[in-house]
């Protein structure tokens, strides 16, 4: 086992004070048991002489990925891992594994082998030798590749790329790039404003720099996924798209909220096409199929919002019924409230259909605030 230098496995800890890292290169996983090994293999081969760090951000994962991980931290002090209990999600995994480094330089690189860690020594020179604040892994610039990609695959890219012009430089050849480095002020300047949403931190981080970044890239081939499963998946576009509205209209409305005003209105969707079925279909009273309606939605409501709205805490088993329980009497609450709202203000001679906007308005940020802070356990958005 190579080392840096001051680095002896067998010191005991009775070593003089050794410096800390200039580099701590931060890794999301979720169920990447079969890949870390290998990674911080590749990673003391390619960083000797370099004062580095590894720092893995899991997010609890059932193959054991954590406790691979402490396992090589037994014997290499480079190796660290932040552990997370019952949060999911790239972007902030990466935020708090930055969060929890003190290297002046950092790094972020996937833990499936797909990134090419031997461009981290390059990067690094290129950061110091430069003014550039972030050099950014490509694979789209002149000497990158994809590897072997589907055409669906291919195309979500692409796709995905051009709507991300909203957030980044017009000239950055791969902004959905999930491979950086980065001076530590610069995250510093940009970590309050991140909207922490999703799989594209990079973009996210130069969106939400106070200033445009200066960036280099340096091009690299994409490697095929050595062990494991891509956890990408059709609701990475719903947080792709709730990232780019955070960006544009977020200082102005929370976009949890919009989320659960999507979802809400999909709900009265789902509400007439069960009255319809209830009342007029199978002919039972229309108070029947009011109330089957009106549960049913409530449970749709709840089981979207909790897999798209709130996926980042997502609830499962007995939180799930438990939410769902929480979720029904904020929201019923919620319901008078509107009925209220709406009652008083067509009493007083309002248009009945303010009446009625302003009713479902007030209902839906009380369901709203309620459902975050009762249901899913969010005090803030
Ligand atoms: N902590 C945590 N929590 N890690 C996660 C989560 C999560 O919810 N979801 C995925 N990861 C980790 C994976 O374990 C892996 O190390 C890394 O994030 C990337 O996930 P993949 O599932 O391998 O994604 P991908 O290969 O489809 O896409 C990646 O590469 C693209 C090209 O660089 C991502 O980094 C994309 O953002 C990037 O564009
Ligand atoms: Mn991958």
């Amino acid at each position: 086992m190579s080392g840096g230098p001051g680095y002896s496995p067998s010191d005991g800890g009775t070593a003089a004070v050794q410096l800390g890292p200039e580099l701590s290169v931060v890794v999301p996983t979720f169920n990447e048991y079969g890949n870390v090994v290998e990674l911080v293999q590749g990673l003391r081969e390619c960083l000797a002489g370099t004062r580095w760090e590894v720092i893995f951000v899991d997010d609890n994962s059932p193959d054991g990925t954590a406790a691979r991980v402490r396992e090589l931290a037994a014997t290499d002090h480079r190796v660290r891992c932040v552990q997370r209990i019952g949060r999911r999600g790239l972007s902030s995994a990466c935020i708090e594994g930055m969060l929890a480094s003190s290297a002046p330089y950092l790094a972020v690189m996937d833990a499936d082998l797909q990134h090419d860690e031997r461009l981290l020594p390059r990067m690094l020179d290129t950061l110091k030798a430069s003014d550039a604040d972030i050099v950014v892994g490509s694979r789209y610039a002149p000497g990158g590749d994809i590897g072997e990609w589907d055409a669906a695959r291919a195309r979500m890219s692409r796709v995905a790329t051009r709507l991300s012009r909203i957030l980044v430089p017009e000239d950055l050849t791969d902004p959905m790039s999930g491979f950086f480095m980065l001076r530590r002020p610069v995250f510093e300047s940009a970590v309050h404003d991140l909207s922490a949403i999703g799989f594209k931190i990079m973009a996210d981080l130069f969106a939400s720099s106070p200033r445009p970044l200066r960036f280099v890239e340096l091009p690299y081939s994409f490697r095929l996924r050595r062990a494991g499963e891509s956890k990408l998946d059709s609701v990475t576009a719903w947080d792709y798209g709730m990232l780019l509205l955070d960006k544009l209209v977020g200082h102005l409305v929370p976009v949890r909220f919009i989320a659960f005003s999507i979802v809400g209105g999909l709900g009265v969707a789902v509400h007439f096409a069960v009255l319809t079925t209830v009342f007029r279909l199978l002919g039972l009273s229309f108070l029947q199929g009011q109330a089957t309606a009106t549960v049913t939605t409530m449970v749709f409501n709840f089981t979207v919002n909790n897999a798209l709205t709130y996926r980042d805490t997502r609830l499962k088993g007995r939180k799930w019924l438990r939410g769902l329980a929480s979720f029904m009497l904020a929201c019923s609450i919620g319901g008078l409230m509107n009925l209220g709202v709406a009652k008083l203000l067509f009493g007083q001679g309002f248009p009945w259909f303010l009446a009625a906007i302003a009713g479902i308005v007030v209902g839906a940020v009380w369901n709203y605030a309620v459902t975050m802070l009762l249901t899913w356990g969010r005090s803030s958005t």
